[in-house]
């Protein structure tokens, strides 16, 4: 199976992808991940991203594929994947087909802006295990401590407020026109990102099966 999950930042892509990832037995693949992951380890291309990424802007296409492309050449992937945060534009979008050929369905989380700077400020990961939490939604048992790892929880650097609306600026901009070039290639399932998470993860489970 392989799967792609759009929508604006925040809108809960990475929360659900983990859980249709173990529900599927499929790898989640999130483009942002594999970036920070490069920043952290302090690589050239780490250091190339790092300032594009904590202003909120796109990093270029062919940096952002070409570590697409390696990572889904890894055997975790044979049994499918979901890619969260690609393809991010129309270029990505074309291009992507090349790559993989056709997706089986690709899942739009629709969350209206207004509560999008609340979710966001209110995020927290693991600097460990990358597991999410939201202080009020998703609350860690203990605070500031990953209940999967008991690392510690850390806020991202692109999470500050003006960032986040430069993000939601870019998202309306240059990632929702391939909203329209999914659905009309028949293959796009919207659900609301708003209510319960495992509420949500329950009916996207339910339609993905019955597709
Ligand atoms: P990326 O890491 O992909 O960030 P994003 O798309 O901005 O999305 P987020 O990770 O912020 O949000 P999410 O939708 O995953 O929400 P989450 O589940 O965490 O990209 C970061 C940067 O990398 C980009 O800006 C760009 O620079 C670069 N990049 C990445 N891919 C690229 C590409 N293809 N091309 C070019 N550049 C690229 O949830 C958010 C919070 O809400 C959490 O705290 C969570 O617990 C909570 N929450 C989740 N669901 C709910 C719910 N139903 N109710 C209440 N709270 C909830």
């Amino acid at each position: 199976m392989k799967l792609i999950l759009i929508g604006c930042p925040g809108a809960g892509k990475g929360t659900q992808a983990k859980k249709l990832s173990k529900y599927f037995n499929i790898a989640h693949i999130s483009t942002g991940d594999l970036l920070r992951e490069q920043i952290k380890l302090e690589t050239e291309l780490g250091k190339e991203v790092a300032d594009i990424m904590h202003s909120g802007h796109l990093v270029p296409d062919e940096i952002v594929t070409k570590i697409l492309s390696e990572r889904i050449e890894r055997d975790d992937c044979k049994n499918g994947y979901i890619l969260d945060g690609y393809p991010r534009n129309l270029s990505q979008a074309e291009g992507l087909t090349d790559i993989i050929g056709e997706v089986d369905k690709v899942v739009l989380i629709d969350v209206d802006d207004k509560i999008i700077v609340e979710r966001i400020s209110g995020r927290r990961g693991c600097s460990k295990c990358g597991q999410m939490y939201h202080v009020k939604y998703n609350p860690p048992k203990a605070e500031g401590i990953c209940d999967e790892c008991g690392s510690k929880l850390v806020q991202r650097k692109d999470d500050a407020e003006e960032t986040v609306k430069n993000r939601l600026r870019i998202y309306h901009e240059t990632t929702s026109p391939i909203i329209n070039y999914y659905d009309e290639k028949g293959i796009l399932l919207k659900v609301s990102g708003i209510g319960g998470i495992d509420e949500i993860t329950s009916y996207l489970i339910k339609s993905l099966e019955e597709a």
